[in-house]
């Protein structure tokens, strides 16, 4: 059996990644590749119950250490219940979210140690990182006006406009330490052509 590859999409909130998520399952299963959606916070029972904790916009107050922590407790199952076995299956795993998110939310939005997140990362994920990473990027404020029009704001999306620019900047700055992996693509025009640009990184992703 040979290992599927795990695709992450990136950005910040309102950009489109669960419309072009599904794109992106179509494109492949186009292609006769058996693919597996799933998301970050989430993608098992555990995972999601935290997800649930992280978003709730009535929580007490999260420290940032217990909110880094919750987040890669919820990976931890992720990648044993969901991603791994997925992958070794022959799946390709496309998820919504991965540790580039926790670099550009809590590395850049809450100012967290960028080394506590990488040991993390090695101790909890061993090898495993996305094969490819399609991060869509618009400016906050198109995405704002987005998230805000699909209702109650969570937790996060009812941060301040200066917190979601040090996302988007911590996130350009995962595209700059990792150009080989990550592909930036622009979300900030019409539906057709931010799909053209995804299929166009697939396509040579795949050669
Ligand atoms: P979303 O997947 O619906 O966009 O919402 C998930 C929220 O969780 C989003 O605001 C970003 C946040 N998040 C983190 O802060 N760190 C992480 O590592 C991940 C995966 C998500």
């Amino acid at each position: 059996m040979i290992r599927g590859k795990f695709i992450t999409l990136e950005g910040t909130e309102g950009v489109g990644k669960s419309t072009n998520l599904l794109f992106l399952k179509d494109f492949l299963e186009h292609r006769k590749i058996p693919t597996v959606i799933t998301r970050e916070p989430g993608g098992t029972l555990l995972a999601e119950k935290i997800r649930h904790l992280l978003l709730d916009p009535d929580s007490e107050t999260i420290t940032e250490t217990a909110e880094l922590l919750l987040v890669f407790a919820a990976r931890a199952q992720h990648i044993k219940h969901v991603i791994e076995p997925a992958l070794a299956q022959g799946n390709w795993v496309l998820c919504d979210r991965f540790t580039d998110a926790t670099y550009a939310y809590q590395g850049g939005g809450r100012n967290m140690k960028i080394s506590t997140i990488e040991w993390l990362e090695t101790t909890i994920q061993g090898p495993l990182r996305p094969d490819l990473t399609l991060l869509l990027d618009a400016p906050i404020e198109v995405g704002m006006d987005r998230a805000q029009k699909r209702g109650k704001l969570d937790r996060f999306e009812a941060e301040r406009l200066v917190f979601f620019e040090r996302v988007r900047r911590a996130y350009l700055l995962q595209l700059e330490l990792n150009p080989e992996r990550i592909k930036l693509i622009k979300a900030n025009q019409d539906l057709p052509d931010v799909q053209r640009s995804i299929a166009d990184a697939l396509r040579v992703f795949l050669r």
